[in-house]
């Protein structure tokens, strides 16, 4: 960060005036450290949703939003998504830089030998209702995981920090196909080491005991393009609850479980299940009219879910991406004349050409595709979410790290504006 001495902003109300530092980052908006603000000036800013708050200074992800640009580490997400693939993706972000071949090597046999959970979690599994939502089973099992390993909750201790990661960028998907697994009442598929990482996943969520079962590699290469997709994205609010939850000292486990529940909601994660329903509900281009119209009513509570974001006022660069693997999935798989696709492409057409899309500057996010090529791999509408939260897992990881290795690192604590009753006295129940 470039602390710039000259650079000032300067406050001035009730007669005072109150002058702090203007900070210039590598790339977007400069920022003004109004830390002191409180004790200066004894007022706080007010900025319910962040809308304007820099959380925390960081070097991991960067969103243009006006141009529609997505980097890791400062490599466009574009060229990730063609050029790499998620474990190495996984390394840029945890470590900072691209891995030479044989620190790629290790990280992914350090990846591959953790890939299996302690046999007695099964039992955590077995204690959900068989039609619970995978996602209330991963963010319980991956809360309980730091009850299995005690040997990496010392966040204190940076070898303890580096297990933990390792252990649930490699767990995550043997989690999230055993709650697949178990909501369709078939066996637990273990992890092989002789796999690539979608690979496995693909074979722990759809091979039976029963017969042998090839991977696709059209799947997994798509497989592995989604979770290179999803990996991180700057302080979003799963992000920022896994930041939160780590200030307090809280282990790494409980950390990422508190980012899968926030990251549930189907304003967040959960909209990739709730626009592939919606493509579903709208079902062909002539109902799609109907459905924008009611997106722009306020006074219907619908909205065209997969569409709008925070900081994308451009293209989601990653819908981009998603879109032509849509194409390109759909295609070798002979199902290019999908309806829900073409649903999809009619309605991104139709609303892109809409004044109030237009004016609000909303288009197609990382949610609006992904349900159609996870539908067309043979994942039901729930696992979406959950195939989110694994992949994000590595980011929410990598910020974690950050978090924890900043020396001026403090619980997070924010203020309010309190608008509740002002100061009075109890009053017995009988002169009530
Ligand atoms: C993700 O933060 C991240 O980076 C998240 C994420 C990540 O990788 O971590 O990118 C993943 O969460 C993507 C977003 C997935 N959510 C959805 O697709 C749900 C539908 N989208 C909206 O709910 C909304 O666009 C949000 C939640 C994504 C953004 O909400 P904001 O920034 O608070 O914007 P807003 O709700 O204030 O909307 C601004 C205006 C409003 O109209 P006005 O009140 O100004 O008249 O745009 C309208 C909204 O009504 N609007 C929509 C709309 N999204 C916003 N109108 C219709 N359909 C929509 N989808």
């Amino acid at each position: 960060m470039a602390k710039d001495m000259d650079k000032k902003a300067n406050i001035s109300f009730e007669g005072q005036s109150l002058e702090f530092p203007i900070y210039s980052p590598t790339l977007g908006p400069d920022v003004i450290d109004i830390s002191k603000l409180y004790g200066t000036g004894g007022v706080f800013t007010y900025d319910p949703g962040f809308t304007s708050t820099a959380s925390c200074e960081s070097a991991i992800t960067f969103i243009d939003g006006d141009k529609g640009e997505l980097l890791y580490r400062g490599y466009p997400i574009d060229q990730l998504a063609e050029k790499s693939h998620f474990l190495e993706v996984c390394y840029l972000l945890l470590y900072g830089e691209l891995p030479t071949n044989a620190e790629l090597d290790d990280f992914e046999n350090r990846v591959t030998r953790h890939t299996m959970l302690h046999e007695q979690m099964t039992n955590f599994f077995r204690g959900f209702r068989r039609d619970a939502h995978p996602m209330a089973i991963i963010c319980g099992v991956q809360g309980a995981m730091s009850s299995f390993y005690h040997d990496s909750t010392d966040i204190s201790d940076p070898w303890q920090r580096e297990v933990a990661s390792i252990r649930m960028i490699a767990k995550l998907p043997t989690v999230v196909a055993w709650a697949y697994k178990y909501s369709i009442g078939q066996p637990f598929v273990y992890p092989r080491n002789d796999l690539d990482y979608a690979s496995n996943f693909l074979r722990m969520c759809f091979s039976v005991p029963a017969e042998d079962y090839e991977v696709n590699p059209i799947l997994s290469r798509a497989m592995d393009r989604i979770f290179t997709l999803h990996a991180d994205h700057e302080q979003n609010a799963s992000t920022s609850t896994v930041r939160l939850a780590g200030s307090s000292g809280a282990n790494p486990f409980a950390c990422i479980a508190a980012g899968i529940a926030c990251l549930w909601g189907p304003a967040h994660g959960g909209a990739n299940e709730a626009a592939l329903s919606m493509l579903r509900e709208i079902g062909t281009v002539d109902q799609i009219p109907e459905y924008i119209r009611r997106a722009k009513d306020k006074s219907d509570p619908f909205r065209l879910m997969g569409f709008g974001h925070r900081v994308y006022k451009n293209f989601d660069p990653r819908a981009k991406v998603m879109k032509q693997s849509a194409d390109e999935v759909l295609g070798l798989l002979g199902i290019e004349n999908n309806p829900t696709l073409q649903v999809a492409k009619e309605l991104e057409r139709i609303a892109l050409e809409d004044d109030y899309f237009i004016e609000k500057k909303l288009y197609p996010n990382v949610d609006f595709y992904s349900g159609i090529i996870l539908d067309a791999m043979g994942f039901p509408t729930t696992m979406f979410t959950p195939i989110f939260a694994l992949a994000r897992t590595v980011g929410w990881i990598a910020q974690w790290k950050e978090m924890i290795a900043d020396e001026n690192q403090r619980i997070g604590r924010p203020r309010q504006l309190y608008v509740g009753e002002a100061h009075r006295n109890y009053v017995d129940a009988e002169k009530r």
